[in-house]
């Protein structure tokens, strides 16, 4: 509505201006006593009074103009922000592997201004200038025509000029455009290398690299510059080439006038000549103008589209629906699976497994052996490329991804913090959360009492998104996020190394809490601690070179020996026990003096 308000607006505008001029030169025709441009003689006082009339018309709506113009940029601008976050947000791994998160803050807070403005352009453009141009080239017509004896080759000219003008000043656009488009390309390197100090500005400074960082923004900066220099100079240089059109135009008629004219010529025709060729000029440059402009905007245009347009990389199937998981079974049946794009390396190699329900299952393996990705794949952040996943005896696919992620609850390796306070990262996840929910939950997994000591009222502890900042130290922020997992009470809970950073009391009593809760969710876990592992899980799963290698509660692979868990618990002896030290040349601890009692923590689980 504003937007249609202002371009009427503005073409109401364009078409009155030339009509303005056209009024002045009736009147200084009507001076001289000899027809104006419509072969009429009129009364110089009326076309003095019209002329006032219109010029204050012209004013009123030209600030009219303007004030419902920014009105509508503002309007345009705030929809389309919200519509880049909400529509980036669906955007799959392949997209957010490809355009970074500081890159999305630039595109999201500057880039859409430039596409907004470049959007308006483009609709308004037609109705707004059109019009002018239109009104501007009958009154040149006319103006013309006075002119009894113009000789062809000057229309020509004129026309010829109008028209390779242009087309020159279009080429030159293209040149702008890739100037343009390097220009983005360093300043997303830019947001990047920026995002690199700004993530954790604490440990750049613990690794004394202020040196090197300052080095890297100024190379980075160095190269914005020059690239925005480079673009500047020929966009400038465009310009002024288009600029120069009027005056040429202008020059040619005043030549030939100075040339051809005589005492029967109006006076008020030349007037009119020399007045309406910059309203017939200024049109069909702001064309080029325009075109120009959408080349050195295009870049920024670009990846603002792309977010719009983009699909989704998973999407609910054509046959999804809202299944409520009764059976609280997990299975991966014959799966392979590489990450997309290049789906090579293969992660998971025909991977077959039914998760028992209601029991805590153990994941275990070696860095990067593919236990996340297993995680990544029940969830449905990626689909596999052969086989099948299937939860409550259906495949992943059936369940629309609201349906699906509403009751198969993630604690990732790295879970999200928002910036803000405790009670606003439990709404993140449930809106009309109530402080009882969040306090139950957080006494639930045992952190609540170390939160009292922070600050007297937990919910209002402020939280930062990055671990190791703020008030928060990195087992609590695990203990939250837990206990925010809790909190959807879903039917199967998947935990990737949820005693990362734990202490061991909160360790044991982690152990008790999933083990209640195994009674009625299936718990899938992802864990490094075999000690934890042993005391917790029902069944051990062992991943190795993209296949289960091993599959047993813990207590019968570590009877069974030689596979990778019972390898896995022996390293862990060996790397712990005091066996190999040579106990004698340890001095002895002054046990009077010492205290309070330097605790061991026992390894959980005892011997098994
Ligand atoms: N988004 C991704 N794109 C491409 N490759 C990936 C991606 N994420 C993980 N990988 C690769 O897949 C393999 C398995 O990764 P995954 O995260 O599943 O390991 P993991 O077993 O959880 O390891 P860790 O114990 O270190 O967490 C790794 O080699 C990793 O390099
Ligand atoms: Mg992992």
């Amino acid at each position: 509505m504003p937007f249609l308000l202002s371009v009427g607006i503005g073409a109401l505008v364009n078409g009155l201006t030339p009509y303005t001029q056209q009024v002045l030169v009736s009147l200084t025709s009507a001076l001289e006593g000899k027809p104006g441009p419509g072969g009429n003689i009129v009364d110089p006082r009326m076309m003095a009074l019209l002329y006032a009339v219109l010029a204050v018309v012209v004013i009123l709506l030209s600030m009219a103009s303007k004030l419902i113009t920014t009105w509508s940029n503002e309007r345009m601008l705030v929809t389309l922000r919200g519509l880049l976050h909400d529509r980036m947000l669906l955007l799959g791994p392949i997209f957010h592997g490809k355009v970074t998160g500081p890159q999305l803050v630039q595109i999201i807070n500057n880039f859409s201004a430039g596409a907004q403005f470049t959007l308006r352009e483009i609709l308004a453009y037609p109705l707004t200038r059109g019009v002018g141009l239109v009104t501007a080239g009958v009154f040149l017509a006319d103006n013309l025509a006075a002119f009894a004896g113009i000789p062809p080759f000057m229309r020509w000219v004129l026309l010829a000029l109008v028209v390779i003008i242009p087309l020159i000043g279009w080429k030159l656009s293209g040149v702008v455009g890739r100037a343009f488009e390097q220009v983005r390309a360093e300043e997303a390197a830019f947001a990047d290398e920026l995002g690199n100090s700004t993530a954790q500005p604490l440990e750049v400074q613990l690794m004394r690299a202020h040196a090197q960082r300052s080095r890297s923004i100024a190379e980075r900066l160095t190269s914005v510059m020059r690239a925005k220099l480079r673009a500047t100079l020929r966009r400038e240089a465009a310009q002024q080439f288009q600029g120069s059109m009027s005056t040429i135009l202008t020059t040619v008629i005043l030549i030939y006038a100075a040339f051809s004219f005589d005492a029967s010529t109006p006076v008020g025709a030349l007037l009119g000549l020399i007045l309406m060729v910059p309203l017939v000029v200024g049109p069909i440059q702001e064309l080029v103008t325009f075109f120009t402009g959408l080349s050195v905007n295009w870049p920024m245009i670009r990846p603002v589209g792309e977010i719009i347009d983009a699909k989704p990389e998973i999407e609910d199937a054509a046959a999804a629906r809202d299944i409520a998981i009764t059976q609280r079974s997990a299975e991966l049946k014959n799966v392979i699976f590489g990450y997309p794009p290049a789906k090579t390396p293969i992660i998971l190699n025909g991977v077959s497994h039914k998760f028992r329900a209601d029991a805590i299952t153990a994941i275990v393996g070696g860095s990067g052996s593919g236990k996340s990705s297993i995680m990544r794949l029940l969830v449905r952040l990626y689909d596999p490329q052969n086989g099948d996943v299937m939860l409550g005896g259906q495949p992943v696919a059936a369940y629309t991804l609201e349906s699906l992620r509403r009751q198969v609850v993630t604690l990732s390796q790295f879970p999200l913090m928002l910036l803000g306070s405790l009670r606003k990262n439990f709404e993140l996840v449930k809106a009309d959360i109530t402080d009882d929910e969040i306090t139950a939950a957080l006494r639930r997994v045992g952190v609540w009492d170390a939160l009292v000591k922070i600050q007297g009222n937990p919910l209002e502890i402020p939280v930062t998104q990055a671990a190791g900042t703020g008030t928060l130290s990195g087992g609590q922020r695990r203990l939250v996020a837990l206990a925010r997992a809790l909190v959807l009470n879903p039917a199967i809970l998947l935990l990737d190394e949820p005693s990362t950073g734990v202490d061991v009391e909160s360790t044991s009593r982690l152990v008790s809490v999933l083990k209640e809760l195994a009674r009625d969710v299936t718990i899938i876990m992802v864990e490094h601690d075999v000690d934890f592992v042993t005391a917790v899980a029902d069944e051990v799963v062992c991943i190795e070179n993209g296949g289960f290698v091993a599959t047993g509660s813990p207590q019968a692979l570590l009877a069974q020996g030689g596979n990778l868990f019972a390898r896995f618990v022996d390293a862990r002896r060996r790397a712990t026990s005091t066996e190999h030290l040579d106990i004698e040349r340890v001095p002895l601890p002054d046990i009077a003096k010492s205290s309070p009692t330097p605790k061991l923590a026992p390894p959980m689980g005892g011997k098994m």
